[in-house]
């Protein structure tokens, strides 16, 4: 039922949304509804006739809350998790409410503007060459697939081959380097490109996850076609980078001799340390990459989605991925963002990004990297008290932590799993597991704007009750 009067439909999303937002510290951190249930309660009939919108919004959020996860949540520690800033929410409400088609400057050239803002704010902070491209994607997949996409045309254009035009038939066989810790969107975006997971060879990593430079130094050595090596700037279990400076410097001497190497760095929420001073040297070096991925939607805390991809060559990326039509408007002295992802229409999503740095300013911004850097340190130096946890690598946000099984059946991979399953249902924090060097562990990321230190005695306690309920 379409209605002119939009005002009681925003007036009941306003209250909705309060309800939801002024209810995250109270509410439990567990998912009320399991998937099947949350399937079944939305799984109704195409009705005959239509609805008031403020009765669709009521009718909606009787649908989904139960199933909604706790991700504002200072103690919601699952995958790597943002909450949302209130400037970021808000100019998020403004990008649906304004509906404008980001991808073309000269139609849309308000919401353009703010985004072409954004990526120069991005760039400063994370102090990366200031003429890159920047498009905003979906989110580390797509961030991820763009950079990898630019690197593919540029090291076949080295050997000649224009890979945009001819396909990758009659190409030179594309090698790429990457740690056998990579992040599964890098094999995924290597089957999107068409180059294929076989074309991965994978580097051995040290105990923390990081990628051995003299290893990868000698496959270096051993591939002479076109090559893109992609490190890792915060691994998604324990947040460990690759030691990126001594990596660029080995391309970097390579590249003088030849030009079909191309460096992509996956920083996915690691990178973001770049805008602290306290912990920015880790990811020293990659200034000297070719193209770089990170998320906004993780620990620059706007909502969902939004990746944001950067290449140093802007003509690369364009020529990579841009495309015209004769509808379509051409780029007059503002490039067209549909140019720099692989999205044709889309939201504005970097907006929420200008709204997010313009509301931490630089110092707001390093400030939160290092609160949850401390948040996390205070949570693997309570953990690594209690007899038993062990600490299996912690560095930044990150944590992964197994628990030994205390019932002296040294079946420590079921304890952990159990403890991870009490924990989750539990509603005092959430984290989500994974496997570590072979053995099943708990993960936790302190990504959020929000957690403090009572959110990590809650999260420190309930993990530590769990491991205890079998002492
Ligand atoms: C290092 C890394 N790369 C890529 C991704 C994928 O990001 P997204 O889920 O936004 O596509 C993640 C997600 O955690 C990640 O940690």
């Amino acid at each position: 039922m379409l209605d002119a009067d939009f005002e009681p439909t925003l007036a009941t999303a306003e209250a909705l949304a309060r309800r939801w937002i002024d209810g995250i510290d109270s509410r439990p951190t567990s998912i009320s509804s399991s998937a099947a249930d949350a399937v079944a309660a939305a799984d109704r009939p195409f009705p005959e006739t239509g609805l008031g919108g403020a009765e669709v919004l009521e009718e909606l959020a009787a649908i989904a809350e139960p199933g909604l996860a706790s991700t504002g949540s200072g103690r919601y520690l699952a995958l790597v998790t943002g909450g949302v800033t209130p400037a970021a929410l808000g100019a998020d409400w403004m990008v649906s409410a304004w509906d404008q088609n980001a991808g073309f400057a000269e139609l849309y050239p308000g919401v353009v503007g703010v985004e072409l803002a954004a990526a120069r704010w991005t760039l400063e902070a994370l102090d990366l060459p200031r003429d890159s491209a920047v498009g905003f994607a979906t989110g580390g997949q797509g961030a991820n697939t763009a950079g990898l996409l630019a690197g593919r045309h540029a090291v076949l254009a080295a050997h000649g081959h224009d890979v945009e035009t001819a396909g990758l038939v009659g190409a030179p066989s594309v090698n790429v380097l990457v740690s056998d810790e990579q992040h599964s969107t890098i094999p995924r975006a290597l089957r999107l490109l068409g180059l294929g997971t076989e074309s991965a060879t994978s580097i051995p990593t040290d105990s923390d996850g990081r990628v051995l430079v003299a290893d990868l130094s000698a496959a270096l050595d051993a591939s002479d076609g076109p090559t893109i090596v992609c490190v890792q700037a915060g691994n998604v279990n324990g947040g460990a980078f690759d030691p990126i400076a001594e990596i660029s410097a080995e391309i970097q001497q390579r590249k003088s001799q030849r030009g079909d190497i191309w460096l992509h760095v996956d920083g996915a929420f690691g990178l973001w340390v770049r805008a602290s001073d306290r912990f920015g040297h880790l990811a020293a070096g990659v200034e000297a990459a070719d193209s770089w991925a990170v998320d906004a939607h993780k620990w620059l805390n706007t909502p969902y989605d939004c990746g944001i991809v950067i290449v140093r060559d802007r003509g690369v990326l364009a020529r990579a991925i841009g495309y015209r039509a004769a509808y379509l408007p051409e780029a007059m002295a503002i490039p067209n963002p549909v140019d720099s992802v692989v999205e044709s229409s889309r939201r504005a999503r970097g907006v929420p990004v200008w709204a997010t740095l313009r509301s931490l300013g630089r110092s707001g911004l390093s400030d939160l990297v290092d609160r949850c850097c401390d948040r996390a340190s205070e949570l693997a130096a309570a953990l690594e008290k209690v007899e038993g946890a062990e600490i299996m690598h912690a560095e930044i946000n990150q944590i992964v932590v197994g628990f030994d099984d205390p019932s002296g059946d040294d079946d420590h991979d079921g304890h952990t799993n159990r403890i991870l399953a009490v924990v989750q249902a539990g509603g005092e924090c959430f984290p989500t597991g994974t496997i570590w060097r072979g053995r099943a562990a708990i993960r936790l990321s302190v990504s959020n704007w929000r957690t403090d230190s009572d959110d990590i005695a809650a999260a420190a306690a309930a993990l530590t009750a769990a491991h205890r309920l079998r002492d």
